[in-house]
């Protein structure tokens, strides 16, 4: 009995299998959905009541002459709430009133263009087939005798002195801009060393930021990290601390030696007793890496979440950085205070250095 069945079902198995399977199609399944096709049409109230029809039309206009209003008075703003030297209500109230004058103006606009369109604008489904988007061999032989004849025509191939003067005006027209770009350095410096350098020099003292306060070996505790400046930048105009600051931020952090993984020798001697001091600035993009994470003595960075294992030479250990922060090589001098041994080796920040990597 138990043989008949078997047999039997392996019968049925063979009749499904042949029925529903052929060589070369796809499997049907047996439980296929019905192409539902469009939701059934309602009209709008704006298309059974002519008033209303008028009265959203009305609101769409008014929206669009209320955004002038607010374009407007974003103007008058500027005018007449100017930014005064030293004082920051003037910079409040002048953002504060451009700012009110521009949202007023965009959400007005937003708004009117989607009350046109779902009210005003005529609302039918329309099917649209694709068809193939070749076109006939004959249009494709014309396009190609078009071509041939505009060649032709304007002498492109045949004036060579037209073709390149003009291919080279083409390439030179944008130089004027490159050169602009350089304004945006200091004239009477080169911007590679800009980049390329920051302020810590060999023997440069390590200090807190903000105080500028001298930092001794001794005050730096195992599982500490802080933000540390070089000597002397809390001393510089404003305008050039910043500056300096930015490229010259270095992140301390003091682990067990024993933690550390060193590559060389030389790179172990960067560092004192435990104590390392790396770039704070993202080998990315150049967001300031701030969050140390003690127990796995990783660094992430919050802005795209590169994250660098300080245990590894900050190698990257995660995320869109492609090299590790730069290390800043230090000592500590006769007096116990850390000093730098020299400039970072590399420049720091994102790494346009070193595209090829
Ligand atoms: S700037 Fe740090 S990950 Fe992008």
């Amino acid at each position: 009995m138990a043989k008949n069945d078997k047999a039997s079902s392996n019968k049925s198995v063979a009749t499904v299998a042949s029925s529903s399977v052929q060589l070369g199609t796809a499997v049907e399944a047996p439980d296929r959905f019905v192409n539902p096709g469009f939701p059934e049409h309602r009209l709008r109230v704006t298309d059974l009541d002519p008033k209303k029809m008028k009265r959203a039309a009305r609101i769409v206009g008014v929206l669009f002459y209320a955004s002038i209003l607010g374009s407007v008075f974003a103007v008058f703003a500027y005018m007449f709430f100017p930014i005064e030297d030293g004082s920051t209500t003037s910079v409040r109230l002048n953002t504060l009133f451009i700012g009110l004058g521009i949202t007023f103006a965009l959400l007005a606009i937003g708004i009117a263009a989607v009350h046109w369109g779902k009210a005003v604008m005529a609302d039918h489904e329309g099917v649209d087939h694709r068809h193939p988007v070749r076109g006939t061999d004959a249009t494709r032989a014309r396009a190609v005798e078009i071509f041939k004849e505009a060649n032709e025509e304007s002498g492109f191939s045949r004036r060579t002195l037209i073709r390149n003067g003009m291919i080279g005006a083409l390439i030179a027209f944008p130089l004027p801009a490159i050169a602009l770009f350089r304004g945006l350095a200091p004239m009477n410096e080169d911007p590679n060393n800009l980049m390329k350098f920051t302020m810590w020099k060999a023997g440069t003292r390590l200090t807190a930021d903000p105080t500028g306060v001298p930092i001794k070996a001794s005050d730096v505790t195992i599982g500490s990290a802080f933000q540390v400046i070089p000597e002397g930048l809390v001393d510089l105009p404003e305008k050039e601390k910043l500056d300096a600051k930015a490229k010259a931020a270095v992140l301390l952090v003091r682990m067990k030696p024993e933690d550390y993984t060193w590559s060389s020798a030389e790179r172990e001697s960067w560092s004192y007793q435990g104590i390392v001091a790396y770039s704070k600035i993202c080998t990315h993009v150049g967001c300031p890496v701030a969050l140390y994470e003690q127990q796995t003595h990783h660094l992430l960075c919050p802005c795209h979440q590169s994250q660098f294992d300080i245990a590894n030479e900050s190698q990257v250990i995660f995320g869109p950085a492609a090299r590790p922060l730069p290390q800043l090589p230090i000592y500590v001098d006769d007096e116990g205070y850390l000093r730098a041994q020299s400039d970072f080796t590399e420049p720091v920040g994102p790494s346009f250095w070193e595209r090829s990597k």
